[in-house]
């Protein structure tokens, strides 16, 4: 038998990662990161994240120390604002409130001090990490705090770290799965994230044949097709 097949599995032809129902990472609460810059605009990219078959949008602004100002409480008031503009403005999308937590040597002990946002019935708690050559030091940590604590772990955009996608990559996906921890990759959008293309997309082709997407996210930043944080 073959155990390396699924490695070397390409995805049909046109395959792609479509957003879902509820769309699990989004810079859309106004004036907090580098996501969207005002009102108007985040009304416009909940408008567009509705026309693209999102029903909720969960708001995952970054908390992320000593590069963004943000706390929880922060991150609510400002949750309550839009979430109360969105109604208003009659945007057919519903709102839920969640972060993109930095791991760093500080996370375990924030989350050990509440100082997090889950979401949804699994209570995930989203979470990125450099995305350099070598695992993060505290990553099994936190993925051990968490489910302590009874969250689910989820982490954020996993096409886009070097350290999964190298040769210890299947390994580690292993052991962060059985560990408990669940993964969110970016939709895609044009030419990016498309299963098998590059090798983002070779490694997305990888986690499709293993069932190991979780969820989907936009990661929107901005009203833009692609949402980057440039424009
Ligand atoms: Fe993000």
């Amino acid at each position: 038998m073959d155990v390396f097949g699924w490695f070397k599995k390409r995805p049909a032809a046109g395959q792609s990662i479509p957003l879902r129902p509820r769309d699990c990472h989004s810079h859309v609460i106004p004036g907090v990161d580098d996501g969207s810059r005002d009102l108007e605009m985040s009304l416009a990219m909940l408008r567009l994240l509705a026309g693209a078959g999102a029903q909720t949008v969960v708001c995952t602004s970054h908390l992320y120390p000593a590069k963004y100002d943000n706390t929880p409480d922060r991150l609510r008031a400002a949750f309550a604002q839009l979430e109360h503009a969105t109604a208003a403005a009659g945007v057919g999308v519903t709102l839920e409130l969640g972060a993109e937590h930095f791991l760093d040597d500080g996370l375990a002990d924030r989350i050990r001090r509440d100082e997090l946002l889950a979401f949804g019935p699994e209570r995930y708690v989203l979470f990125e990490a450099h995305t350099g050559e070598h695992v993060p030091g505290p990553l099994f940590e936190v993925v051990r705090v968490l489910v302590e604590r009874g969250y689910t772990p989820l982490l954020a955009h996993v096409e886009r770290y070097h350290w999964l996608r190298g040769p210890d990559g299947d390994e580690i996906c292993e052991d962060l799965r059985s560990a408990g921890t669940r993964f969110q990759v970016n939709r895609t959008v044009g030419k990016t994230n498309v299963p098998g293309e590059g090798t983002r997309g070779q490694f997305l082709a990888r986690l499709l044949a293993r069932n190991w997407i979780d969820e989907v996210g936009s990661d929107l930043h901005r009203p833009t097709p692609d949402g980057r944080p440039f424009a």
